[in-house]
């Protein structure tokens, strides 16, 4: 159905703009529909928890959902149209073919999460097969997630437009996040922990500092001094190859993950802009 209406909106020369999203929409999600107004006229959301792309112990089960309040949401957006398969309909009982990266996938998150960028590609190859869109918008948010995106559409000559949008903020700097659910009153003051050691690493960068290694060193004591963080990564690497640098000596994006409580959060700064 979502395929013949796509077929139909593209013989009348809509450009098909879409938002791919696991659901329990935030400010995050809806200025990346915001975003895509600007390159489109048949503005599509998806709104899939993709199973493929959570590993065994990770929160597939209890990931925040409200679909009726996220259609109220989209209503409100002028969104044209809301996809929301189950997960029979995108993974059939003998589905067998999935979308792998040979590199990008082993670093940052792709490390402690081996299967999960398989999965996020996978679901988002299918989901522009099924929408067929000209323009997609991710966010910056997930970083890596966004160029692992853009290296399959061109490995793959997908022939869509990526678009990258900017990180949506909480007043205090917090990344707006589903998972942001999940925190305690406690728990979320510890969270800031991420944004303040990026805004901490920008800082020294500034002043005159270029070794990666007591940036993260400093980013590592200031998360440590917060209460119930576990910190799973800092790194400081490529902004392309997502390889760890050892010295700032061109554009690089500091990327980490932290659990809080029982919250993996992740952020990311690109330091020298
Ligand atoms: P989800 O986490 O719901 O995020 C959907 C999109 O919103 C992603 O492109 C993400 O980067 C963006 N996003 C999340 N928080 C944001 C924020 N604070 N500011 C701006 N954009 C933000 O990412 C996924 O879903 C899935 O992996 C998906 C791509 C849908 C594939 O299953």
């Amino acid at each position: 159905m979502m395929q013949a209406r796509s077929d139909r909106m593209r013989r009348q020369y809509k450009t098909i703009v879409l938002v791919p999203t696991m659901g329990f929409l935030h400010e995050g999600h809806l200025s990346l529909i915001k975003e895509g107004h600007r390159h489109g006229d048949d503005m599509v959301v998806s709104i899939f928890v993709n199973p493929t792309q959570f590993g065994p112990d990770e929160d597939l089960e209890s990931y925040p959902k409200n679909l009726e309040r996220d259609l109220e949401l989209l209503q409100k957006q002028g969104v044209n149209a809301v996809f929301t398969p189950d997960a029979k309909e995108i993974y059939g009982k003998k589905f067998q073919t999935y979308v792998t990266l040979e590199k990008l996938p082993n670093y940052l998150c792709g490390a402690s999460r081996p299967i999960h960028f398989r999965g996020v590609a996978t679901v988002v190859t299918k989901l522009f097969n099924t929408v067929k869109p000209h323009v997609a918008v991710f966010g910056l948010k997930d970083y890596q997630q966004l160029i692992v995106i853009r290296q399959m559409v061109r490995d793959l000559d997908f022939g869509i437009e990526i678009i990258g949008a900017p990180t949506l903020r909480e007043p205090d700097g917090l990344a707006m996040s589903s998972r942001n659910n999940y925190l305690t009153a406690e728990q979320r003051i510890s969270a800031l922990s991420l944004y303040k050691s990026l805004q901490k690493a920008k800082e020294l960068i500034k002043s005159g500092i270029r070794d990666a290694a007591t940036i993260i060193d400093a980013a590592t004591e200031l998360i440590q001094s917060y209460p119930e963080t576990d910190i799973d990564y800092i790194s400081i690497c490529d902004t392309e190859t997502l390889v760890d640098i050892k010295a700032i000596d061109r554009p690089v994006v500091m990327a980490l993950a932290v659990k809080v409580g029982k919250a993996r959060l992740i952020d990311n700064m690109i330091l020298n802009q």
